[in-house]
């Protein structure tokens, strides 16, 4: 594919044509950064969720999970910080009169100096060819080291004005580093501002009395609420965790990035309650286990990379995200934070209700100190979707689309194909349908020559192709062709069910871990 944006464009675009993700509301002409998941979105995020679940609480005797609402107490938010605290930097420019976040239009400039990076590396490793070593490389060349040392500078900088609520050298940076406005390319800005991300609303049917609420910005609080209802109701003893999935809500600036960064999503959160002093070495198990989690998905171990945090949130002692090599560029897919006790004690301090756990083996009570995972579902959506959109050359000079999702994670694992629609096939080929819908999701095809429909199924991601022909009639077997090697193997009915179990069985997935 040609370039970033072209694959990007495509991406959205296959996941439109193909039943993946609308624009919410399009008759309207749609919502900015609010999106619908059609009939197959909906199964892919589902199995998302789902492998998540089974290796973050199903596989751990010490989590469990919760379903927090997503209306909280309005207590809740000036506890955690979010009230004064969940601002972005924003920055208007008068000219194209859009607005930024200044600190995504810097963190752009330095993502610009990481490809110039990327185009030296693969360069040289193209001069040098197998002697090339490319640790040596990053840390010698002038070219590379000097792009490196401006890049780090430039974000040191930034995270340092940030940190001290400098906003005016935050805009002294961008017109330092001559940042022109994307669409317009003006330079012509505003001063940067701070603006809270989180939605508010009402709560109770009369204007004089009703209750001012936000939307949760992050499903995190609601575990940290019920922290003391879980341990004591769970008899859970420390170390342990707490996950849930759910909505949440910000009211982000963001410009064209699909389902990267939108205004309702969901995250994947788990809040790991530890014994204080003992947060550092679990935050380096956590960052572990979630990049297993990741690696276990066969999208490519390159796609992957952490970036430590130099500037911590208000709450955190360490932070790091795993990053993924998107259509435009490396960015944060999840975030492992270690939250010290700042949460379950800002909330002790606002309820008047001990948070504190008395811990037997030390005969000691106290608050405990927090490790969070934490991920976007409809990111990860993305990483996977995008990562598996590929246009292949085939030996004879065609190209196919194809969809080489992971088998774990596709909406539908099996399409049904009689060759031709007569002669007992579609009959044979239903009760197929009846047999393995009890297992797997499944879909019955019969329009078109079976060639194109082997391509509509690729589009679509369906890692089988089962098609029965007139031989089936006779021996029982049917041809089931491989999606990505479309390779075809001649199987008896009676064993299909087991070759699709094994391929898309979440265990054999996770065992890769
Ligand atoms: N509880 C911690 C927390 O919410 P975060 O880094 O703000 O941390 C965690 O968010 C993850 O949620 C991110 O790594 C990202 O995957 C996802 N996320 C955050 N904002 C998002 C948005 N506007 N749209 C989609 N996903 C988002």
């Amino acid at each position: 594919m040609a370039n970033q944006e072209d694959k990007f464009k495509k991406v959205v675009s296959h996941a439109k044509e193909y039943g993946y993700v609308f624009q919410s509301s399009e008759i309207y002409d749609g919502l900015s950064a609010v999106y619908d998941y059609a009939q197959n979105g909906v199964e892919l995020k589902k199995n998302i969720r789902d492998y998540w679940w089974k290796a973050m609480v199903q596989m751990h005797d010490n989590i469990v999970g919760l379903d927090a609402a997503i209306f909280m107490h309005p207590t809740t938010w000036k506890a955690s910080g979010h009230v004064d605290a969940f601002n972005d930097p924003l920055i208007d420019n008068k000219d194209s009169k859009k607005r930024y976040r200044a600190d995504v239009l810097i963190e752009d400039y330095v993502g610009k100096l990481d490809t110039k990076i990327e185009k030296e590396v693969a360069k040289a490793a193209k001069r040098f060819g197998d002697s090339f070593d490319k640790e040596q490389f990053l840390a010698t060349n002038p070219r590379v080291v000097g792009y490196k040392e401006k890049g780090d500078a430039i974000l040191q900088r930034m995270g340092k004005s940030l940190e001290n609520e400098d906003l005016a050298d935050v805009k002294a940076l961008i017109e330092e580093l001559e940042i022109g406005c994307p669409l317009s390319g003006s330079k012509n800005w505003t001063d940067v501002k701070q603006f809270n991300l989180m939605f508010g609303t009402k709560l109770g049917a009369s204007a004089d009395t009703a209750m001012d609420l936000y939307l949760r910005p992050e499903t995190a609080q609601g575990i940290f609420v019920n922290f003391l209802n879980v341990q004591k109701t769970g008899r859970m003893k420390i170390p342990f965790g707490i996950a849930q999935t759910g909505k949440a809500f910000r009211n982000e600036i963001v410009a064209r990035q699909f389902i990267f960064r939108m205004r309702e999503f969901e995250q994947m959160e788990m809040q790991f309650f530890v014994r204080p002093g003992t947060q550092k070495e679990w935050y380096e198990q956590w960052k572990e286990t979630r990049l297993k989690w990741h690696l276990s998905l066969g999208l490519g171990k390159d796609n992957y990379r952490f970036h430590d945090h130099d500037k911590l949130a208000h709450y955190a002692d360490a932070a790091a995200d795993i990053e993924f090599r998107f259509p435009f560029g490396f960015k944060e897919l999840e975030g492992i934070h270690s939250r010290t006790d700042f949460d379950l004690k800002a909330h002790q301090e606002h309820s008047g209700k001990k948070l504190q756990y008395f811990d037997p083996e030390i005969n000691e009570r106290y608050v405990p100190y927090v490790v969070e995972t934490s991920i976007g579902l409809d990111r990860m959506f993305l990483a996977v979707f995008s990562n598996s959109l590929q246009e292949e050359e085939l030996e004879n000079g065609t190209t196919r689309t194809v969809l080489k999702l992971p088998a774990v994670l596709a909406p539908t694992k099996a399409a049904i194909l009689p060759l031709v629609k007569k002669d007992g096939l579609p009959e044979v080929a239903k009760k197929i349908v009846e047999d393995l819908k009890w297992d797997f999701n499944v879909t019955y095809d019969e329009k078109d020559a079976v060639g194109r429909r082997y391509r509509r199924q690729d589009a679509n991601g369906t890692p089988f192709c089962i098609t029965v022909d007139h031989d089936t009639l006779n021996d029982d077997s049917v041809t089931i062709r491989h999606r990505d090697t479309m390779e075809q193997q001649r199987v008896k009915i009676s064993e299909v069910k087991a070759l699709i179990k094994e391929e898309v069985d979440v265990k054999n997935w996770l065992m890769k871990m």
